[in-house]
């Protein structure tokens, strides 16, 4: 992670004020993949990819907004937030966060805004929440005002519903706000009750980049969120009580699963058994039945590549070259699909040797060398003061 001395004395250089500093990670999810917003389960963890976020007041009425990576600095006024609409630019995050802060009834005050991360853009890895979440708690500082997390998350969630456009569920923002070193959470995106499941000492987080690029905004995602919902209305028609897929089982899918389209049915069935998945997950990591996690980590991602259809070939490949590598548990594509990033979890002493097998395999079969990380389950947002 950058030096967070250097960063606040870049701000300090740059806007002339000492600033106060945030960080907010990123995550990778272990399993329950487009369950978040068919109000199902999730077993995501926080990991120690991060944006950081420097911000002091100004006294000029203007919003500064410098990101450090794509070293580029735009200056808004701060009473236009309100009427402002998204611009596919980089700053649609921060300014999506400060839009849905002043609809709360917050009078946004003018300040500067540096930005630096380091979570890998279009990975799968919540890069995007994790720049709202540590805008969010940066400006709510400047604003003297706090929020519950959970309620923190749904802020950043609706700033990428409302402002960004794109409809993501509650997973990535909640567990951006709400991580803990060392343990994934099982979140019920019913009612953002969760529980912590250590991770054990002797587990690594092994991140594989297929290095194709994956988007939450438009496209196939939104197209499965749709084919989703659809299947939920059929069942919905026959059984009133199901309000999103969560309530519905298996059995609903045999009984009307004919009244679907194709796609429909196979997305349904794929949410559906997501979900009994994810919680026999937590009762498996809980239990330290590292057969069953693997099992089920291979189940999902089957899942996922056939009847969710959101996997690609070289995601498809790098589950399988992982499967015969000393020391594997499991492994499966994670986040929203389409590209992105396979999540392994392999034995701590086998870690290394793992990662670079894999990554000599893969570049052997595709002639693209795979960013591999191995990477730890860290605390959620925080102030670095
Ligand atoms: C993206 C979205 C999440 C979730 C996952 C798929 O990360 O932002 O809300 O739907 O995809 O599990």
């Amino acid at each position: 992670m950058h030096d967070v001395s250097i960063f606040r004395f870049k701000h300090k250089q740059r806007f002339g004020a000492e600033p106060a500093v945030f960080v907010a990670p990123g995550r990778v999810n272990l399993i329950g993949e487009h369950t978040d917003y068919a109000e199902g389960f999730v077993m995501p963890a926080a990991i120690d990819f991060a944006t950081l976020a420097a911000i002091s007041p100004r006294s000029d009425g203007k919003i500064a907004l410098y990101s450090e990576n794509y070293g580029e600095e735009r200056h808004f006024d701060a009473s236009a937030v309100p009427t402002m609409k998204a611009s596919k630019h980089w700053t649609d995050y921060p300014l999506g966060v400060v839009s849905i802060l002043a609809g709360e009834g917050h009078a946004i005050p003018a300040f500067s805004l540096s930005l630096w991360g380091d979570v890998p853009l279009g990975s799968g890895l919540s890069s995007s929440a994790a720049l709202e979440v540590a805008t969010a708690l940066a400006v709510l500082s400047v604003l003297n005002a706090t929020y519950p997390r959970p309620q923190l998350a749904r802020l950043c969630q609706r700033a990428e519903n409302e402002f960004v456009g794109s409809s993501c569920g509650i997973m990535d923002q909640f567990i951006s706000a709400n991580g803990s070193k060392d343990h994934a959470m099982l979140l019920d995106c019913r009612d953002l009750s969760f529980r912590l499941a250590p991770i054990p000492p002797d587990i690594a987080l092994v991140i594989a980049n297929t290095m194709v690029k994956h988007s939450v905004t438009g496209g196939d995602y939104t197209t499965r969120r749709a084919e989703v919902e659809a299947a939920c209305a059929v069942i919905a028609s026959h059984r009133p009580g199901v309000q999103f897929l969560r309530d519905a089982t298996v059995d609903d899918l045999e009984r009307w699963g004919n009244e679907m389209s194709a796609e429909s049915l196979k997305r349904a069935h794929h949410v559906i058994t997501e979900n009994l998945r994810t919680v026999s997950f937590a009762k498996a990591l809980e239990k330290g039945d590292m057969n069953e996690v693997g099992r089920l980590m291979a189940e999902a991602h089957t899942s996922y590549s056939q009847d969710f259809e959101a996997s690609c070939v070289e995601a498809d490949a790098m589950v399988e070259l992982a499967q015969d590598l000393p020391g594997l548990i499991g492994a499966r594509l994670t986040g929203g699909g389409f590209g992105g990033c396979t999540i392994n979890l392999v034995e701590q002493s086998q870690a290394t040797t793992f990662a670079q097998a894999l990554g000599s395999l893969y570049a052997g079969q595709f002639g693209i060398v795979p960013q591999i990380h191995i990477c730890h389950a860290s605390d959620g947002a925080r102030a670095l003061n």
